[in-house]
């Protein structure tokens, strides 16, 4: 019998649904307001940890876009993904596509060029020095206007080979993937892979994820955990091969619930379920964590987690050949742990 956590410990992994700026830790916040002379309203890290005591997306996003407010020049941004990668490669991360939400910047009047050049500088050095192989997925935020999520796509033309695909985030209420048809469609002409946020228990929720499917033709879903309600999107899903990135220590603080158990059901279904982290820095959880948590709070078996991570891979936007080798090398030490 193999040490369950030790197992999750050293399986080689992969992140798909990850907000780069969910992973700003708070040493780093103090650290970057200090370069940046800007004022934070706390004075120690613990305050600052106090004071994630969200009990909703909504609560959640106000102190992520508070939080943003230090990121102004090309090496912050650097310097929070390179964290965010130096930490997940002690966890066996190996693969990672990674959000940006460059409105939560522009909006403050940080050029697209900086957020862009900072994190892709990260990425090369993460695949040269840590040997992972990462890859930045643009979000529009759904709470501002189509017009402004066409302008970003416009931003990004330049950059567009440095960009994998289009996600949707932000709060949910009253914006509809629907609201963003023109956009994605244009997005999906450019070559962009496409993904959208269904959050958790949202309004309307099975019908968001419906008019992922049919209206945007997204090729994963974020979250979409209540697809379960629907057996007719059950089997939808699965005829197209459409996997969920869940992530259930977000969702204990979104929803009061990891939903683990759910996860198992996906499972049981055959649905491409993930296990993912969102925005560890807040949720105090990163991969490893995630994991842990769906294995323990789903009673998930050995097979079932290397399942999760076996999924993860295999909805993941890298070439065919190399998921065919991350996919060998997990398996590869799921049979050297034995079970
Ligand atoms: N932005 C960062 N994390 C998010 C989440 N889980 N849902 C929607 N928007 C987000
Ligand atoms: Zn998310």
């Amino acid at each position: 019998m193999t040490d369950m956590a030790a197992f999750i410990e050293g399986m080689p992994k992969a992140e798909l649904h990850l907000h780069i700026e969910g992973t700003l830790e708070p040493e780093l916040k103090f650290k970057l307001a200090e370069r940046n002379g800007v004022d934070l309203p706390y004075d120690t890290v613990e305050e600052v940890v106090a004071a994630y005591d969200f009990d909703s997306l909504t609560t959640f996003l106000v102190g992520y876009y508070e939080g943003m407010g230090v990121l102004q020049e090309e090496q912050d941004f650097y310097d929070l993904a390179m964290a965010y990668f130096r930490k997940v490669h002690s966890q066996n991360l190996i693969y990672a596509e990674i959000f940006f939400d460059p409105q939560g910047h522009t909006s403050r009047g940080v050029e697209f060029s900086t957020v862009i050049e900072g994190l892709h500088r990260a990425r090369n050095d993460a695949a040269a020095q840590l040997g992972i192989d990462a890859h930045l997925i643009m979000c529009f935020l759904r709470d501002m206007s189509a017009e402004s999520a066409a302008e970003t796509l416009a931003q990004a033309e330049p950059y567009k080979d440095w960009i994998i695909g289009i996600g949707l985030d932000s709060d949910e209420r009253g914006n509809p993937p629907v609201k963003f048809k023109d956009v994605y469609a244009r997005a999906a002409e450019q070559g962009y892979r496409l993904t959208m946020h269904c959050d958790v228990d949202q309004e309307n929720t099975v019908d968001h994820i419906w008019q992922a499917l049919d209206v945007i033709g997204v090729e994963r879903v974020d979250h979409g955990v209540n697809s379960l309600e629907d057996p007719l999107l059950v089997e939808e899903l699965k005829s197209r091969g459409i996997g969920l990135t869940v992530c259930p220590v977000s969702n204990v603080y979104v929803v009061q619930d990891s939903r683990a158990a759910d996860i198992k059901r996906m499972l049981d279904l055959g649905i491409l379920a993930t296990v993912n982290s969102d925005d560890p820095a807040y949720f105090l959880a990163y991969m490893t964590e995630n994991l842990k948590t769906a294995q323990a709070e789903g009673d998930l078996t050995q097979d079932e987690v290397v399942q999760l991570v076996r999924n993860a891979f295999t909805i993941s936007w890298a070439p065919e050949d190399r998921k065919r080798a991350y996919i060998d090398r997990l398996e590869a030490y799921a049979a050297n742990a034995g079970s």
